[in-house]
């Protein structure tokens, strides 16, 4: 089987009606990114950013997998498929597919703060799924029965899946970025791992530096279906 790696971001969950980061209507245009997305806005206020994500994670069972996502969930049949994602929803898990490396973490995990650092290792042992649920300040968790907090990767944060996602990319034959600016490193950095014999594709309506790349300039539940026939 021919391996199809997705480099995903949060313009493949807009036809689910989650709002991408960037842009008119974006989701940083309402919120200051330092305030609700760095380890520094944590240090300064953990209370709006808990309060933040529990938003987050309290509307997620309102938005349902789309097309896009399902039609690369069963690429599988034909193709032995990696989505790398940026995003911190489950949309990609609720349409079925098997593997999926969230680079910047999942809204539905939580960890105790002081877990997870390089000291400890890349642990997954304190990591916790509490689906839709929210938490509060003072729920603790972990050895030390420290603070609970999301297990999402932020500004000023080490991205620990990094070079897994690199080996991947450097396996592949085919790669497919759909729904990302590519303005956030070291994300944007993987589309160099791509072996020279591999075949790019680009799914976004916007207009994209493509270096060489198929673009399919359309939404990605469009770009999915003309994708599909290309292949
Ligand atoms: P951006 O908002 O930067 O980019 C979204 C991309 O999706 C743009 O290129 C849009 O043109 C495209 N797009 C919009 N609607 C679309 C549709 N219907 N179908 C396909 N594409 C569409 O979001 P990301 O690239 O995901 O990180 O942002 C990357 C990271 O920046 C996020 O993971 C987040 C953010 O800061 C962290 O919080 C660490």
């Amino acid at each position: 089987m021919k391996k199809l790696v997705v480099l995903s971001g949060s313009g493949i969950s807009a036809e689910s009606g989650i709002s991408t980061f960037r842009g008119g209507g974006g989701l940083w245009n309402n919120y200051r990114v330092e305030d609700v997305a760095s380890i520094e806005g944590w240090h300064r206020n953990p209370g709006l950013m808990l309060e933040f994500y529990n938003g987050m994670r309290a509307d997620l069972p309102h938005h349902a997998p789309n097309l896009a996502h399902t039609l690369l969930a069963e690429l599988e049949k034909e193709y032995a498929v990696t989505v790398i994602t940026q995003n911190v929803d489950d949309l990609h898990e609720r349409a079925g597919s098997s593997h999926i490396i969230h680079l910047h973490g999942e809204v539905t995990k939580v960890r105790p703060e002081d877990c997870y650092t390089d000291r400890d290792g890349y642990s997954l042992r304190y990591v916790q799924d509490i689906g839709y649920g929210s938490i509060q300040m003072g729920d603790t968790g972990g050895p030390n029965k420290r603070q609970l907090r999301p297990h999402i990767v932020w500004f000023g944060e080490a991205v620990p899946n990094i070079s897994a996602a690199a080996r991947e990319v450097s396996e592949a034959d085919i790669l497919l970025i759909i729904g990302t600016s590519l303005q956030v490193y070291p994300a944007a950095g993987l589309v160099s791992y791509a072996p020279s014999r591999c075949r790019i594709f680009v799914i976004d309506p916007g207009e994209v530096s493509a270096h060489g790349a198929t673009h399919i300039q359309a939404p990605a539940t469009e770009g999915m279906k003309k994708l599909i026939k290309m292949l």
